[in-house]
Formats: structure tokens, C-alpha cells, sequence
């Protein structure tokens, strides 16, 4: 048996194949374009293994992803190829619509092929898992209640207008051809082979290259931060037991603004990797121009994930983070890598026949 993950160079796709191999011998069939956010290195433990084949290819590519269906035969593809990052698409919206609505609906578009040809057993058992995000939803106040699965879709970033289209798709699929989908809607994820754009691994790495930390506005914005092997076990949960055509809301019940994660971040590398001058990290922090309709609040109701599946996340984010920054001090050549571009030219030397 084998199953198909798109996206399983990014952040959260190749701590998922990561963590699938190392409790399965299923195995795993990677297709990823390689982004910027794409990394090879990621994966280096699975180097040689015969269980993980990687195929550089985007999910936009109808004929690529119908080919590797039809000769793979997965049982589930769980897609989380998608361009992710918030800022990014204030800056330039056209890849996300690309990716995420365009590449979403083709990638649907072959999956219901294969699948409507599968014989009756394979057809019943087969899942396709979309991974998506709580910024849907749009933003709370303070005095409102967690996002459930019923809330409106109020997406107000392009990011997240780009994610709600392609959850809709995803969901009309189920609705009018019967392709057996099921939705993942998390909160933010943290953790290692996170890629230093986000807010968590980019004040790591700029607390210890001596770099001011850029906190947005009143820096008093809050997210409810997850672990990222957390997400993976909701997902493989969703996967094993989630009920056909219904969405999960996965989170880890840690609401915090985004100073008080600053402070947290700042707070252990002082105590794990003190500066020469003993100062803090905090006086490292500038509090710069907010982000553009900037979401003031996100909050994640993860009832049903845990009523109907029994999930619950392992790691409080005391736990999380710390072994979070542990991480990055342990591992300055990934964060050199990713940062240096020196990957990319490989990858472009190494796939240039691709
Ligand atoms: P990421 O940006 O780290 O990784 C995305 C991966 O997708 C990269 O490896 C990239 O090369 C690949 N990719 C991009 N466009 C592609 C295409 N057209 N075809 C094939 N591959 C392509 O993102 P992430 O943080 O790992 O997020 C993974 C998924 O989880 C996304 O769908 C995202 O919306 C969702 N999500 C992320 C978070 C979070 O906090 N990071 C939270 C909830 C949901
Ligand atoms: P981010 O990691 O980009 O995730 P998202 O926007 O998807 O929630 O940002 C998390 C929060 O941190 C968000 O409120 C924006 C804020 N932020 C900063 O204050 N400074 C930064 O340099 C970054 C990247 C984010």
C-alpha cells in the first residue's frame, strides 16, 4: 500500500512523512515543486530508503499527478502543497491563487478520474485529506468564542482567501461527484524544519545573529500555537477514523499574543544559549509597521477532533517550544542551507533534467 503526499518537502508535509515512516513501512510517494519553502534536507534521513520515492513535480500538473496515480495506485493522497506564508501574498498574490485554488482544483480533478475507476473495494476505502488552515475563518475579538467547525468562512488575507476556495472545492467534489475527501482545519504549527519566514523560527535565528526581532503593531495579535508532530498524529487520525465529507479543526489549545512567544522564545535562549554580553534577547525586540488587515485573533475549538477520534495534542506549548529552540541550536547548518540559497542552486544542478 502506498499513499501520495503533496507538499512533503515544506515544514509541515516532511515532518508528516517523517513521523509516518518511522511508526509505517506504507510507503510514501512525494511529489513537491521544490519552492523556496521546498527543502530536500528535510528529508535526508530518508535518503536510500525504498519506502519514501520523491518526485519533484506540481500538483497544478494534471498530467503528471494523473500518471503517478495511475502507476502508484495510492490508497490516500493528503495534500499540503500550497504556498503559506500570509506576507507573502500581500506582496504577491499570484502564486497562491496558482497553488492553492488552480492547483487544488487540478489535483481534484485527477484524483476523481482515478478514483472513479477504482474497483469497488479500493473505491470505498480510498480518502483524499486536504490540510487546511483556521485563517478561514477569519478573526475573533477577544470576546468571542473559538472557531468550531460551523463558523463562517471569513477569510481576509490572500492566503486565506486562497485556502477558503480551494476547501470549497475540496468539498464540492464530495458534494457532486462522491470523491470521499476529508478537511483539516489547524491553527498555527511550531517546531523543528520550520522554515525562518514565520514568526517563531525568525526570531531564533535573528535573536542569535545579533538582528533586531520584528514584532507587528502592538505585537498583542494572538494565535493558538500547535506543535507540529501534534498536527501529524490529528492528521493521521483524521485519516484513519475521520468520517467522509466532514471537516476536523485541529489546534492546541495555547491562545498567546505574539509578544508574550516573542518573550518566551527570547527568555530560553537566554537560559540555553546566553548572549556574550549577557544582556537579554528582549532588547533585541522593535516593534515595526503591522502586517496589512492584520487578523487581531485566532482560536481553535478541537472538540470534535478529540469526541470523535480521541486526539489530543501530547505537547503543551511550554514542552513544544523549548524543544522547538533545542532544535535550532542543534541543527545552525539546516537554518545556514535555507537561508544561503546554496540549496536551491542544487536542486536547480540536481533536476535540471527533471
Ligand atoms: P510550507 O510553505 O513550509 O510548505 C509547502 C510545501 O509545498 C513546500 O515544500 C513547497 O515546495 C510545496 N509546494 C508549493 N507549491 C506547490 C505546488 N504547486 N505543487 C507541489 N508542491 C508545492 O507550508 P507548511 O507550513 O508546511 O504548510 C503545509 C500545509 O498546511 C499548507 O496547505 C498550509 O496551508 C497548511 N497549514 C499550515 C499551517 C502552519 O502553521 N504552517 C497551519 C495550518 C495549516
Ligand atoms: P506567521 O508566523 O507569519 O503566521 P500567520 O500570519 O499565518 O499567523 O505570523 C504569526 C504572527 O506573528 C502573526 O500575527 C504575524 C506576527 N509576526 C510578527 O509580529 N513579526 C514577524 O516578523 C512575523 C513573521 C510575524
Amino acid at each position: 500500500m502506498t499513499i501520495l503526499v503533496t507538499g512533503g518537502a515544506g515544514f509541515i508535509g516532511s515532518n508528516f512523512v517523517l513521523d509516518w515512516l518511522a511508526a509505517s513501512d506504507e510507503a510514501v510517494l512525494n511529489v513537491d515543486k521544490l519552492t523556496y519553502a521546498g527543502n530536500l534536507h528535510n528529508l535526508a534521513a530518508l535518503s536510500g530508503d525504498p519506502r519514501h520515492i520523491f518526485v519533484r513535480g506540481d500538483i497544478g500538473d494534471a498530467q503528471l499527478m494523473g500518471a503517478l496515480l495511475a502507476q502508484h495506485q495510492p490508497r490516500a493522497v493528503l495534500n499540503f502543497a500550497a504556498e503559506s506564508h500570509v506576507d507573502r501574498s500581500i506582496l504577491g498574490p499570484a502564486e497562491f491563487i496558482q497553488t492553492n485554488i488552480w492547483g487544488t482544483f487540478q489535483l481534484l480533478e485527477q484524483v476523481r478520474a482515478y478514483w472513479a475507476a477504482l474497483d469497488a473495494s479500493a473505491k470505498a476505502t480510498f480518502r483524499l485529506l486536504h490540510v487546511s488552515t483556521d485563517e478561514v475563518y477569519g478573526s475573533l475579538a477577544a470576546s468571542e468564542p473559538a472557531f468550531t467547525e460551523t463558523n463562517r468562512y471569513e477569510p481576509n488575507s490572500p492566503y486565506s482567501a486562497s485556502k477558503a476556495a480551494s476547501d470549497h472545492l475540496v468539498r464540492a467534489y464530495h458534494h457532486t461527484y462522491g470523491v470521499p475527501v476529508l478537511t483539516t482545519n489547524c491553527s498555527n504549527n511550531y517546531g523543528p524544519l520550520h522554515f525562518p519566514e514565520k514568526l517563531i523560527p525568525l526570531m531564533i535565528v535573528n535573536a542569535q545573529a545579533g538582528k533586531p526581532l520584528p514584532v507587528y503593531g502592538d505585537g498583542m495579535q494572538i494565535r493558538d500555537w500547535l506543535y507540529v508532530k501534534d498536527h501529524c498524529s490529528a492528521i493521521r487520525s483524521v485519516l484513519a477514523g475521520g468520517r467522509v465529507g466532514e471537516t476536523y479543526n485541529i489546534g492546541g489549545w495555547n491562545e498567546k499574543p505574539n509578544l508574550d512567544i516573542v518573550h518566551t522564545v527570547c527568555d530560553l535562549l537566554d537560559e540555553l544559549k546566553p548572549r556574550a554580553d549577557q544582556q537579554s534577547y528582549r532588547t533585541q525586540i522593535t516593534y515595526v509597521t503591522d502586517r496589512p488587515g492584520h487578523d487581531r485573533r485566532y482560536a481553535i475549538n478541537a472538540r470534535k477532533i478529540e469526541r470523535e477520534l480521541g486526539w489530543k495534542p501530547a505537547e503543551t506549548f511550554e514542552t513544544g517550544i523549548r524543544k522547538t529552540v533545542q532544535w535550532y541550536l542543534d541543527n545552525p547548518q539546516w537554518v545556514a542551507q535555507v537561508q544561503s540559497g546554496a540549496y536551491r542552486e542544487w536542486v536547480a544542478t540536481q533536476y535540471a533534467q527533471a
